[in-house]
């Protein structure tokens, strides 16, 4: 009975890509019950801070991992121009988990394979891999072994677009799209796929898929990268169809059952097709919702920019604003993943390493505003210029000072709090309830404060620890 329904759906699916019926979207794909899904998530929930990495070929051009579709540059010449220089000799996978565990981070995401089509282990679906280069070392292996060994979780990032593919169908975003938008049309299209079978990629696609869920041990996190779609002219993109979707994240259940899957394989009108939501180079204005709830939620960020190891990007944020960046993420309770694109030698730029190292010394006294805290209790409204965290557990709130008050920091709600203290040093810090009104002073508005300090310590973002009275 299974094996005849996988034949069917299988079926199903290679109808869909003839562009014509596919299974109406179920609302609910595993079944798994609400409590089921965040017991598998509580760790990740926990952990709130994660490394993205962006490692390829385009590292070599070293000018954006898209540059293979910015500059329409094909198979031929992308290949023979920055395959043989590919060399990452300097790589070495305990040294990238060192950093991350030093900055704080709990969890990785590697790009297994990015848009330009690169295998970054030793697949057998194609030779287009690391294995084949002058490298030759399978460095998805290295990685995977050395960040677990580092006691950090391991994710896959796979881009399910693939500009190497013979067979993969040439869209919007494809390096082969003619240059001139105006003669795009569904035909045009239809013209440069001639003989393109979707079929065979998507098979190839699985396959990979399939080896890194079944080699490398448990995974933690599947990043599926992503669907483009365009409601106009579907032909120009690509949708859940394409992937076979439902399907995958069966798959992936099946072979990795405790696996977190991101949402971008367009199974949003699902329930259980996805396990969180990406807002991507952008901070959220509130915590993000689906279908009116509330959802778990990673923005994945840059130090500069782009993803890929990009040398004359000069956008590079400071540390103050990544510490903001985390905090107030965490604030309205989500995570950040954030990124580094390694050089083509095969190392973390100064660059990176200089902000990592601004993340390891705030981490180092701050962790605790971070790790297991979420969005803080509706009537604790933050003070301008602060974003609070919480910790449901202990019952203390985090004020993050992003701009250093003059001496009084006032609080709405004092008299909810029972002691407060700077979390970097332990110090504590005196709670002045509302005074009397004294009208001489012309403050008709009197509410209570903590008194800090005139000068601001030597902290990137001081926090203010405060341990909030029983209700
Ligand atoms: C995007 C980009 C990409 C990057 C990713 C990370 O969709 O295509 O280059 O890998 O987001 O979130």
């Amino acid at each position: 009975m299974r094996k005849l329904l996988t034949v069917a759906l299988a079926a199903a699916a290679l109808v869909a890509v003839a562009g014509e019926e596919y299974p109406e979207l179920p609302r609910k794909i595993t079944g798994e019950t609400p409590e089921q899904k965040a017991e598998r998530m509580a760790w990740w929930q926990q952990a709130r801070f994660g490394m993205f990495i962006h490692f390829g070929l385009y590292a070599v051009p070293a000018r954006h991992e898209w540059v293979k579709s910015r500059e329409y540059i094909n198979n031929a010449k992308y290949d023979s121009k920055y395959l043989p220089r590919f060399n990452p000799d300097l790589f070495d996978a305990k040294e990238w988990a060192a950093m991350a565990k030093a900055a704080g981070m709990k969890y990785a995401v590697l790009t297994t394979k990015h848009h330009e089509g690169f295998c970054m282990w030793d697949t057998k679906t194609t030779d287009y891999k690391i294995t084949k280069t002058e490298f030759g070392r399978d460095l998805v292996r290295e990685y995977v072994d050395a960040f677990r060994a580092a006691g950090l979780k391991v994710g896959f990032y796979f881009s399910i677009i693939d500009w190497h593919h013979p067979d993969y169908l040439i869209d919007q975003n494809h390096p082969l799209r003619p240059r001139n938008r105006d003669v795009w049309s569904d035909e045009k299209f239809a013209e440069l796929n001639k003989g393109r079978k979707w079929e065979r990629y998507r098979e190839y696609m699985w396959a990979q898929i399939r080896e890194l869920l079944t080699g490398y041990g448990k995974i933690d996190i599947i990043w599926f990268d992503y669907t483009t779609k365009n409601r106009e002219h579907p032909a120009w993109g690509k949708s859940y169809k394409h992937w076979d979707a439902v399907n995958l994240v069966k798959l992936t259940r099946q072979l990795q059952p405790a696996a977190i899957i991101d949402n971008r394989l367009d199974l949003m009108d699902t329930d259980d097709g996805w396990d969180f939501v990406t807002p991507e180079q952008f901070k959220a204005t509130k915590w993000p919702t689906v279908r009116g709830q509330r959802v778990p939620w990673e923005t994945c960020q840059t130090f500069s920019g782009s993803w890929g190891y990009n040398r004359d990007e000069m956008t590079w944020k400071s540390v103050p604003q990544l510490i903001e960046l985390l905090s107030e993420t965490v604030s309205k309770g989500g995570n950040l993943i954030m990124n580094v694109g390694p050089t083509a030698r095969g190392e973390f730029d100064e660059r990176a390493m200089d902000r990592l190292a601004g993340f390891a010394r705030w981490m180092h006294w701050n962790s605790r505003s971070i790790y297991g805290c979420t969005v803080a209790p509706e009537d604790l409204v933050a003070p301008n210029g602060t974003a609070i965290t919480y910790n449901p557990e202990t019952n203390r709130a985090y004020i993050h000072l992003y701009d250093y008050p003059m001496g009084r920091l006032p609080i709405e709600w004092v008299d909810r709090i029972e002691y407060a203290q700077f979390l970097h040093d332990g110090s504590e810090i005196f709670i002045n309830q509302p005074p009397k009104a004294h009208t001489q002073t012309g403050d008709t508005h009197q509410i209570g404060y903590l008194q800090l300090p005139m000068t601001k310590p030597a902290v990137e973002v001081p926090v203010v620890e405060v341990w909030l009275k029983a209700k």
